[in-house]
C-alpha cells in the first residue's frame, strides 16, 4: 500500500442533490393543522424536497457523490474510501456500499456512519484522521437522509421541520499544510431522550424459555425546547473550543455553516459568537432541515454560487440526536494556500 505520510487535509470537491417534488409550508397545513406565517416565523423555512416512494437515499447520496467528483476532476475508480453518513440507510445493514457499487469505485471501502444531524461532522473528522495517518489519499465523505419515511406526518411538532437530500464532499491528501485546521467533538447519552427514533420490540417466542423481538421503528419524537436550549448553548462552546485548536480568532473566519435546523438557531449562535449575518450560510427555507445532508448541501450551493471562494475560512458545526454536537473549522479549495498569502 502507497503511504502519504503526514500528510495535510485538502478539500477538492463538493457535490448536492435532493428529491425533486417538495411540500411548501400552504401545502403542508393541508396535511396537518399548521400554517405558512408560523412555520416561517418559528423556524426559517417555507418548503422541503420529498423523495418519492420509489426513491431511495443510495440514489441521491450517489448523486450528490459523482458532482463533487467531478467538482474534483477525479474518477470514481481514484476514490480509497467513502463514509457515508446517514440514519436513514435503505438497508439497516449500510447503504455506503450501495453506493460504492452504483458509483462503480471498485477500489473504495465503504462504511456508514451515524450520529444523526452530526453526521457529516463526525465523518468529516473521521475521514481526515485516515488521510493524515497517510493510509488514504482520496477520500468521499457523504452525508444524506431521507428523514421523511421516519416524520409522523401528523405531528405538527415535528413534521413541518424536515426535509430530504444528500450532500458530498472530496478531501485529498496533500503534502502542503492541511485544511482542516482544528476540530471539537462531543456526545451526552444522558440526554438521549430529546430526540429519538427509536426501535419499539414485539416479544416473540420461539420456545417455552427463549424468546426474541421482532419489531419496527417508531416515528421521530422531539422535544423541541429542550433540543433548542442545547444546540444554542453547545454549539458555540465547540466552535470557539475547535477555533481555539486552529489559532484562528472568530473574525477570521469567513463563514458560518451551521446544521440547518432551524433559522433562529442560527441566529442565536451567530448572536453569540458575533459573527454577522451576512457571513451566516442559510438554505433552510428551500429544504428545511436535511440532518447529516444539511451541512455538505448548503456548502455546495454557497462554493457553486461563488460566495465561498479558495482559501476561505469555514466554521462548520453539526449538532442533534444522541445527543451528538460538534465543529470542524477549515479552509476551502484546491488552491486554499495560494489564495491565503493573497488575502
Ligand atoms: N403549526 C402551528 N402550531 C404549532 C405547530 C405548527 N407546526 N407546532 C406546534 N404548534 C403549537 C403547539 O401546539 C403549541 O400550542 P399550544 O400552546 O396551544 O399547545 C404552540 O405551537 C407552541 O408549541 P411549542 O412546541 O412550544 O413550540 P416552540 O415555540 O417550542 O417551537 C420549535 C417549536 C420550532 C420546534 C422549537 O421548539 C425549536 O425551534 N426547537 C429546536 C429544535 C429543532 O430545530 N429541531 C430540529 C430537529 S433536531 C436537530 O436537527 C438538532
Amino acid at each position: 500500500m502507497v503511504q502519504y505520510v503526514n500528510a495535510g487535509v485538502a478539500f477538492v470537491g463538493c457535490g448536492s442533490a435532493a428529491p425533486v417534488g417538495y411540500l411548501d409550508n400552504d401545502d403542508l397545513s393541508r396535511v396537518v393543522d399548521t400554517s405558512d406565517e408560523w412555520i416561517a416565523s418559528r423556524t426559517g423555512i417555507r418548503r422541503r424536497h420529498l423523495a418519492a416512494a420509489d426513491e431511495s437515499l443510495r440514489a441521491i447520496a450517489t448523486q450528490a457523490a459523482q458532482n463533487a467528483l467531478a467538482m474534483a476532476d477525479l474518477t470514481a475508480m481514484d476514490v480509497d474510501l467513502i463514509i457515508l453518513a446517514t440514519s436513514t440507510a435503505d438497508d439497516l445493514f449500510g447503504s455506503a456500499s450501495q453506493v460504492q457499487a452504483e458509483l462503480g469505485a471498485l477500489k473504495a471501502v465503504a462504511f456508514d456512519l451515524t450520529a444523526a444531524c452530526s453526521g457529516f461532522v463526525f465523518a468529516l473528522v473521521t475521514a481526515s484522521q485516515f488521510i493524515q495517518t497517510g493510509v488514504y489519499r482520496n477520500v468521499l465523505v457523504i452525508g444524506a437522509d431521507v428523514l421523511s419515511r421516519w416524520v409522523d406526518w401528523g405531528d405538527r411538532r415535528t413534521c413541518v421541520l424536515f426535509g430530504d437530500g444528500a450532500g458530498a464532499v472530496v478531501l485529498q491528501a496533500t503534502d502542503e499544510d492541511t485544511q482542516l485546521l482544528g476540530f471539537e467533538l462531543r456526545s451526552d447519552g444522558t440526554q438521549n431522550s430529546c430526540l429519538n427514533l427509536a426501535y419499539q420490540p414485539q416479544p416473540k417466542e420461539l420456545t417455552d424459555t427463549i424468546g426474541v423481538a421482532q419489531g419496527s421503528f417508531q416515528p421521530l419524537t422531539m422535544n423541541g425546547q429542550e433540543v433548542y436550549r442545547f444546540a444554542v448553548k453547545r454549539v458555540p462552546e465547540v466552535i470557539e473550543k475547535a477555533l481555539f485548536r486552529s489559532d484562528l480568532s472568530v473574525d477570521q473566519i469567513d463563514w458560518l455553516l451551521l446544521h440547518q435546523a432551524n433559522q433562529r438557531i442560527l441566529d442565536a449562535v451567530a448572536d453569540r459568537l458575533k459573527i454577522p449575518s451576512q457571513k451566516v450560510l442559510s438554505n433552510m427555507a428551500e429544504y428545511g432541515n436535511t440532518s447529516a445532508a444539511s451541512i455538505p448541501l448548503a456548502l455546495d450551493e454557497a462554493v457553486r454560487r461563488g460566495d465561498i471562494k479558495p482559501g476561505d475560512a469555514i466554521a462548520a458545526a453539526g449538532f442533534g440526536a444522541g445527543l451528538t454536537w460538534g465543529a470542524a473549522i477549515f479552509r476551502w479549495g484546491k488552491s486554499a494556500l495560494r489564495a491565503e498569502i493573497s488575502h
